[in-house]
């Protein structure tokens, strides 16, 4: 396959996630397939395309075809799985902190207190693969830690055949649509407006925005979970928010790192959970004023992670859409929100 350029500047000022792929810069290969597949419009002055069932802008596809060409997993590997507006940025701090407590305690000098999650565990096909096939990922020591919003079936197939454990992080789609919308219009250029709430439902019950649609990235995962448990965790927002002590001794364990007896009594459980609550990481200097490596405001991660945040915005017929959409699309298959 030909070397692709990497993606271009098509204005200087724009901060890279607002930067389109040109077309015309892809490889033929490439510009064949996208040519071929169904396209609507995103909400960015961009567009989406639909590749095997899920809708990523031209960025991402090509971000997910270079990740799945040319990742190669280890079995130490660790993948977090969200997706967006689930609560990826929460799982990554509560992940890098659980994995790396030997090397950085709790203290004024950790890590998470300078570098935002994302930048701290970044994602593969938003990040590393987007604008290149080769990534160096020698910096990474043993055991990687990445992300991903790739739905089960995107994910490179090193992946799926490798012993490598994936954390997947799902959330009420009624709060994560409230969410997703005010980050939209949080990271929208002020001229282009506010994107209206009835808008934005409407493409989030046809499954129609970036990583959509919603149901069936969860039973993706939620299935294989069922089918490989040693292979896939399955947690929930709300079971995080609920029980944190809990959720975080399985999540330790699961990833080949439990915590020791002498541990749980020195509360360094407790001292994770508070190092990467959303009240202390987003009144953290970096995550106020920061951006991320691809130019988003830090501050735009946080906002309120509560869980019911969807009743100060859904009408009573959106709440009972979505109910339906749940009920239809997961509740046979035994999910319940
Ligand atoms: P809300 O918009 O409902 O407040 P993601 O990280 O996947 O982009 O999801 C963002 C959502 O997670 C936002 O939800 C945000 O407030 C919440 N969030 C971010 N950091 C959090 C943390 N440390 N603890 C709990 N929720 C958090």
């Amino acid at each position: 396959m030909a070397a692709e350029k990497p993606a271009t500047c098509n204005h200087p000022t724009l901060p890279r996630y607002l930067q389109k792929v040109e077309v015309e810069d892809l490889s033929r290969e490439r510009k064949d397939l996208i040519a071929t597949l169904p396209k609507e419009s995103g909400f960015f002055n961009n567009c989406i395309h639909q590749y095997n069932g899920f809708w990523l802008t031209t960025n991402r596809l090509q971000g997910t075809l270079n990740c799945q060409n040319h990742f190669q997993a280890h079995d130490s590997d660790i993948l977090l799985v969200t997706s967006p507006k689930s609560g990826t940025t929460w799982l990554k701090a509560l992940t890098f902190a659980i994995l790396n407590r030997k090397t950085h305690t709790c203290s004024h000098s950790h890590p998470l207190l300078t570098t935002n999650p994302h930048d701290l565990v970044p994602f593969l096909e938003g990040v590393l693969y987007l604008q290149t096939t080769m990534p160096d990922l020698s910096s990474f020591s043993s055991p990687r830690l990445f992300a991903t919003h790739l739905p089960y079936v995107l994910l490179p197939e090193s992946v799926k055949g490798s012993r490598c454990k994936i954390v997947h992080l799902c959330r009420n789609p009624k709060d994560m649509f409230v969410s997703f919308w005010h980050f939209a219009n949080k990271i929208r250029p002020e001229t282009q407006g506010l994107i209206p709430i009835e808008d934005f439902f409407e493409k989030f019950c046809q499954g129609t925005v970036v990583y959509g649609p919603f149901w069936d990235q969860i039973l993706g995962y939620y299935k294989e979970a069922l089918e490989r448990p040693e292979k896939i965790m399955f947690l929930r927002f709300e079971d995080l928010r609920r029980e944190p002590i809990k959720v975080l001794k399985d999540l330790a364990e699961f990833i080949g790192c439990g915590f020791s007896k002498d541990e749980v009594k020195g509360n360094v459980v407790e001292d994770i959970l508070k190092l990467c609550s959303l009240e202390n990481l987003s009144n953290l200097e970096v995550n106020k004023t920061g951006k991320v490596w691809f130019g988003i405001d830090n501050k735009a991660y946080f906002r309120r992670g509560e869980v019911g945040d969807w009743k100060n915005f859904l009408t009573i017929d959106m709440s009972e859409r979505i109910d339906l959409i749940i009920k239809e699309k997961l509740g046979k298959h035994g999910l319940k929100f």
